[in-house]
């Protein structure tokens, strides 16, 4: 198991050229059914929305390596971390970091995402109130 601390994960503005990255941990086979619940967004449809978000994201890294984003849009905040370093405490430290840069305290998590409701728990959210979108069941858990 890798050790993962803030000593040797670097959080950084996304660039440009970060989009392709963001694009295919966002939209990875494992994910679709429970993190966006809807079809693969054609690569020319995210583009058009990174041109205008990219600013909002910021990227991961372990070393040079990329493991993750988070970023928020228009006030809906969005993780994500690759999936052989998913359940080392790297949400939960990326977390951290997003609040203390980003200063949000309310997010809205679907209620089967038990890995993503625990990283916030760890980092002193609680559930406030429920909602339902598209057909999804959420959480609103605020901090
Ligand atoms: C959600 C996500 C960012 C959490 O990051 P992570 O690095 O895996 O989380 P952590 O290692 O900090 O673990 C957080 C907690 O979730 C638990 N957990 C991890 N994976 C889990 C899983 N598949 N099922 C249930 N619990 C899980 C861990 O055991 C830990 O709980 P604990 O502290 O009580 O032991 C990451 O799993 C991910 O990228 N998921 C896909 C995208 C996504 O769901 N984004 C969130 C949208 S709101």
């Amino acid at each position: 198991m890798p050790f993962i601390s803030s000593d040797n994960l670097s959080i950084l503005p996304a660039l440009e050229k970060d989009g392709q990255f963001v694009y295919h941990l966002r939209f990875i086979e494992e994910d679709k059914c429970y993190y966006f619940h809807k079809d693969l967004t054609p690569l020319d449809v995210h583009n058009d929305f990174w041109r205008k978000h990219w600013k909002d994201y910021y990227i991961a890294y372990i070393g040079y390596k990329k493991i993750g984003f988070f970023g928020i849009v228009e006030g809906d905040f969005r993780i994500s971390i690759i999936p052989e370093m998913r359940g080392y405490g790297v949400g939960s430290l990326m977390i951290q970091d997003a609040v203390n840069r980003l200063g949000f305290t309310t997010v809205r998590v679907l209620k089967n995402n038990k890995a993503s409701l625990s990283a916030f728990r760890k980092n002193g959210f609680f559930i406030v109130g429920e909602d339902v979108m598209n057909d999804c069941e959420y959480f609103i858990i605020s901090s």
